[in-house]
């Protein structure tokens, strides 16, 4: 299996060496579940940094290979526009969407709505709040490291990434802790389509969103009629910008908090796991000295980079490199390929976990939308590192992970480990 999948990396390095450049498509789903999409951007960012596709699947867009670029692009909001959505979706689940309808988030809007909406979640994350989460975390996360098995082979995803992350979030909105299962559950119908993960059908993904929103409206109108809290569903209940928001911006808005808490830091937390065991000397580095796990943290958020993209349409003509982007194109900032720009980054193939400026990565975005949550999801990330360090010498790999069948997420569906010893 694991041969197989080396064969099949190589397979697909030389097929991409031998395409004429303007047939290169980055937007390929089995290739990020193989983890074989790397050559396509080593092409664009050497040969055709500012680049178009017209794929069969998704439609025309442009990718965007360079940091400088992706930065010129992010920081631009006037030209590029998020309000007709900020992922590349596929023909068909846009057709869908115009079927049955969007559900808006003030991540695909623009000032001033965007700016509005921001202000009223981001008190949840900010600084005064984390400082109470923190020792929440760190007894949760205890607890799940406490419950693991020693000398059995177990799945780290499933029992670690997704527990603690689901905790957190339950934690922000407030929502019942026993149901917490529910909240990475709907985070993978959002985010997988028919024959992927748990969804079934369209009609399937539907059914258990309407679910989903059905939950919410309820603790809506349970916050709603109590005193404002610092949960998150209390502040948009009684937000002076949100509290009149229609029911599928509420659920465009819940989505977007439960996707963005939860698959990301989820996929960050298994991202390490693996990347330490890929890189036993940044392991090592890390056992001699706890203090560099903030900066392991960082390295790992750029060198997992959990989210491949954020997508852009064009207000008006703009020049980049030559080329001529028209009113209304898609425009992908390809975060994972900015990642690897070495005008950007020394040595950004390696993982170190000791270098200058951790925090210099684009995984977080740049702009009017930089991630809200960035600092939770730091938090989360050190505290759980902080706490395996002190109960286990080492996490060992116990073979390769599965990974997430998406040109968007960019994560594991499962991370075979064994844990030998309690220290
Ligand atoms: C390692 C973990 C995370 C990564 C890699 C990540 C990544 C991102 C990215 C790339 C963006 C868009 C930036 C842009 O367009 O310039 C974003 C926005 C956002 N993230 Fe995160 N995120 C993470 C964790 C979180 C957490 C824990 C939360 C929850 C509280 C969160 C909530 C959000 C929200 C609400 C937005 C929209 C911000 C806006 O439009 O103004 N994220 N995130």
């Amino acid at each position: 299996m694991h041969d197989g999948m080396v064969d099949f990396k190589a397979e697909a390095r030389a097929q991409i060496a031998a395409l004429p450049i303007e047939a290169v498509d980055p937007a390929q789903p089995q290739l990020f579940a193989a983890d074989a999409f790397w050559p396509i951007f080593e092409r664009l960012r050497a040969e055709s940094p500012v680049h178009f596709t017209d794929s069969p699947t998704y439609g025309p867009f442009w990718s965007i290979a360079l940091w400088d670029d992706i930065m010129a692009v992010d920081s631009n909001h006037q030209v590029f526009s998020s309000a007709d959505g900020i992922a590349l979706s596929t023909l068909e689940a846009k057709a869908q969407n115009e079927k049955r309808g969007t559900r808006p988030s003030f991540i695909s809007m623009d000032p001033p709505r965007h700016d509005e909406q921001r202000k009223t979640v981001s008190p949840v994350v900010a600084p005064s709040n984390l400082q109470v989460m923190g020792p929440l975390i760190r007894e949760r996360a205890g607890k799940i490291l406490d419950s693991l098995p020693i000398g059995v082979e177990f799945d780290w995803v499933e029992h670690v990434s997704k527990d603690l992350t689901a905790m957190t979030l339950a934690t922000l909105f407030d929502f019942p802790q026993e149901d917490r299962g529910l909240l990475p559950y709907w985070s993978d119908i959002m985010t997988n389509s028919p024959g992927h993960g748990p969804v079934t059908s369209w009609e399937q993904k539907r059914e258990v969103l309407d679910q989903m929103v059905g939950r919410f409206i309820g603790l809506w109108n349970d916050r709603v009629n109590a005193p404002p809290a610092g949960d998150l569903i209390s502040m948009l209940a009684h937000g002076a910008s949100t509290r009149d928001m229609d029911r599928a911006e509420y659920a465009g808005n819940l989505g977007l908090l439960i996707i963005g808490g939860n698959d990301t830091t989820r996929n960050t937390i298994s991202g390490s796991v693996y990347a330490l065991n890929k890189h036993p000397a940044e392991y090592a580095k890390l056992k001699a000295d706890p203090s560099l796990i903030p900066s392991m943290v960082s390295e790992t958020i750029r060198w997992q980079t959990p989210l491949t993209h954020m997508m852009r349409t064009a207000t008006q003509d703009f020049e980049m490199r030559g080329k001529t982007i028209r009113k209304g194109d898609r425009v992908v900032m390809w975060y994972v390929s900015g990642n690897r720009d070495p005008a950007a980054l020394e040595d950004p193939e390696a993982y170190r976990i000791d270098r200058e400026r951790p925090r210099h990565h684009m995984s977080f975005g740049f702009g009017i939308h930089r991630c809200v949550g960035n600092r939770l999801a730091e938090l989360q990330l050190t505290i759980i590192w902080e706490e395996i360090m002190k109960r286990f010498p080492t996490i060992e790999l116990a073979g390769e992970p599965t990974r997430t069948h998406s040109i968007f997420i960019k994560g594991y569906e499962t991370l075979p480990v064994v844990i030998p010893t309690r220290n």
